[in-house]
This record gives structure tokens, C-alpha cells and sequence, in this order.
């Protein structure tokens, strides 16, 4: 049995992928946070599993600085494979926050690296770098090639740490691999990333419990695919004989409007009659449009998105529009949905 070790475990992409590898066998090990709270409801389904449940599946505490911490995990559990899922992967909360971000996402990423190079048995890393790294792109669509032109702090942060990942894998000899994914979504999404904020708002305002939907930039386009999709692709991409980047998209670019208008549609209403735009929730600068090509990840690991755009907006509202009717029914909401500010 393969020990795969996962930061960043609770969110969507670390639960999806824990998923993944139970479904084929791993012993997972996941690192999480000491928060007072206890909720980790993306992994509820496996908690409840009394075969998986501190059987197969085991969290450990550590926070990103807490190296001590973090040595003393990786070496007790030597896992085959380590997928790094850990950081502040918010763009627009990453302006506010810049050094925090550039702290967990890029030096977190090189503490980690440095603790790999004195491990004896060293695993294989998987590190999720971002399309931010190309920023405003001189070229389209993007791939391996294209340069990084970030925008963002979290941009920078994100391309630091996959040029560091490609240092350490040239000059120390670590199988190490970027995969540049691209904005992918799922109903696990947080509820302050676009997709989810408007599918939520969307079925929220179908059932009552919300009045209007406050954005920001509609006019941005991006390139948006299946979450299983991309962590399908980052197991793939540790199951190659030498370690390379890979590059995950759909090819497709649509702008944040055309989200809110197949929302809408999917509850039958009418998007300009709910939606307000506050200036506030700019970024100071971002990427207009970014669209990948994912050709090598096709020919060399043979990955495909399996999920069209409309589909994938479909299935976030639905899902949204069941749990909040099932809650509705179950505990009424007083004050209606809180708006979402980020
Ligand atoms: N979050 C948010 N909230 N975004 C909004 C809003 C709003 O109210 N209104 C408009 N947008 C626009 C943003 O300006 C951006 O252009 C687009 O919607 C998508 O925003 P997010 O869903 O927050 O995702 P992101 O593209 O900034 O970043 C995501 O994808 C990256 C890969 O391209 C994140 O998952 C990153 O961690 C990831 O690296």
C-alpha cells in the first residue's frame, strides 16, 4: 500500500484528492491546522467511515511555520508521495494580505523543500502552482513555456514557488513537479471564490433566504474546470518516470457574466434584477483573461477535463439549492444569508 501525505487536506482540492487515493488503495495521512474549530465538513463522508477513519485516512497537526512540527511528521510517516495543498489561495485577499500570503505560499513551499533534502527515503512532491503566474500574458493560450508575469501578490508568491520547485529538482535531484492548474470548481468550493459565491447566491435568492448578489469585475475572463479533474491530474503527474511541470485547463475562456447568466438560468431568474456591483470588490489589478493549453498533460499523462462549463455551473447550483432547501426545512435562517464581501 502507497502512504501518501497531503497539507491543506480540509479544502477542496486536499479532499478530493484524499478521496482519489483511498478509492485506489493509499494509506493517506493529511496535515491540518489547530483551529477551535473542530468543523472539517469536507471530510465528514470519510469520518464516518468506520473503515477509513484512523484506519486508512489519519490527520496530524502542524501548522505551514511550524518547521519543528513539520519535520518531525514528514519523518515519521515517509510517505511515497507529498502534495503540498497548503496556502492563502485567495487572489483578492492576497492584496491585504501580501506578506502572509508570500510567507505560506512561497517560503512555506521552500521550507518544505528544505526539509525534503534531508529526508533519507525522499517522497515525491506534487506543488499546485496557479495560472496567476502568468499574470497579463503577452500570449494566448498559455502553456509550460509562456513567461510569468504575475499581477497579484499571490501571483508572485505562487510564481517564486514553482520556480523554486524547479531549482530544487534540478540542482538537489528531488522528484519534484508543478502542475499550473487553472480556476477549478466543484460545490466544495469556498464560499468567497466566484463560482460558488453566485451559484450559492443564485439559489439562495430562488429560495428566499437572500435578496441580491454583490460582484465585483464581471467582465473577467477565465479559463474554469472540474476540481476532480485537476487532482486527477496531480496524482497522474507523480506517476511518471522522470518528474516535469505540467500545465491543467479546459481551453475554454468564459467571462464571470457568463457564470452569473447560466446560474440564473439554472433557477429560472432573471441575473440583472438581483446583481450589484461594488467597486470595492476590484482587485487593483488582475489578470483580464488567461486560457491554457493542456496539451502536454493530454499526450503525456494522458488527462482529459471531463466536465463542459454549463455542466459543471449546473451542478454547483443544484447541489446549492438542495442543501439550502434541506437546511431551510430543517433550521429556518432568521436574518437571511449573510452577503458575501470578498
Ligand atoms: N472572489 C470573487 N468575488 N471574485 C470576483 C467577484 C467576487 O465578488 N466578482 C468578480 N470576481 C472575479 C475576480 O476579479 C476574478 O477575475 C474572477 O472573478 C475569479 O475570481 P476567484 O473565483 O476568486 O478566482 P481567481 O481566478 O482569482 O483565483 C482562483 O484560481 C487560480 C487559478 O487561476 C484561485 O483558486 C487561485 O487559488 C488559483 O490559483
Amino acid at each position: 500500500m502507497k502512504l501518501a501525505l497531503i497539507t491543506g487536506i480540509t479544502g477542496q482540492d486536499g479532499s478530493y484528492l484524499a478521496d482519489y487515493l483511498l478509492t485506489n488503495d493509499y494509506e493517506v495521512h493529511g496535515v491540518v491546522r489547530r483551529t477551535s474549530s473542530l468543523e472539517r465538513s469536507r471530510l465528514a463522508h470519510l469520518f464516518k467511515n468506520p473503515d477509513i477513519y484512523n484506519k486508512r485516512l489519519f490527520l496530524h497537526y502542524a501548522d505551514l511555520e511550524d518547521i519543528t512540527a513539520l519535520r518531525r511528521i514528514f519523518l515519521g510517516i515517509q510517505a511515497d508521495e507529498l502534495y503540498h495543498l497548503a496556502g492563502q489561495s485567495h487572489v483578492g485577499l492576497s492584496f491585504p494580505m501580501a506578506e502572509m500570503t508570500c510567507d505560506l505560499t512561497a517560503i512555506g513551499t521552500l521550507r518544505l523543500l528544505e526539509i525534503m533534502r534531508d529526508m533519507p527515503g525522499k517522497p515525491r512532491l506534487f506543488h499546485p502552482s496557479s495560472s496567476e503566474i502568468f499574470g497579463q500574458p503577452k500570449s494566448f493560450p498559455q502553456n509550460e513555456d509562456t513567461p510569468y508575469l504575475p499581477t497579484s501578490p499571490y501571483g508572485c508568491a505562487k510564481a517564486f514557488a514553482t520556480q523554486i520547485v524547479k531549482v530544487y529538482r534540478d540542482c538537489y535531484g528531488l522528484f519534484a513537479c508543478n502542475g499550473i492548474m487553472y480556476n477549478h470548481e466543484s460545490p466544495r468550493r469556498g464560499e468567497n471564490f466566484v463560482s460558488r459565491k453566485i451559484c450559492r447566491a443564485a439559489a439562495a435568492i430562488k429560495l428566499g433566504l437572500q435578496s441580491k448578489l454583490v460582484l465585483g469585475n464581471l467582465d473577467a475572463e477565465r479559463d474554469w474546470g472540474y476540481a476532480p479533474d485537476y487532482v486527477r491530474g496531480m496524482w497522474l503527474s507523480l506517476q511518471q518516470q522522470k518528474a516535469d511541470d505540467y500545465l491543467f485547463a479546459t481551453g475554454e475562456t468564459h467571462s464571470v457574466r457568463e457564470l452569473v447568466d447560466l446560474a440564473f438560468n439554472a433557477m429560472d431568474l432573471k441575473w440583472e434584477s438581483y446583481v450589484e456591483l461594488d467597486t470595492t470588490l476590484f482587485r487593483p489589478s488582475e489578470p483580464l483573461r488567461l486560457v491554457g493549453n493542456a496539451s502536454k498533460a493530454k499526450h503525456e499523462l494522458g488527462w482529459m477535463p471531463s466536465c463542459s462549463f454549463q455542466e459543471l455551473i449546473n451542478l454547483i447550483t443544484r447541489t446549492e439549492f438542495d442543501s439550502l432547501q434541506q437546511l431551510g426545512s430543517e433550521r429556518p435562517l432568521s436574518g437571511g444569508i449573510a452577503f458575501n464581501r470578498t
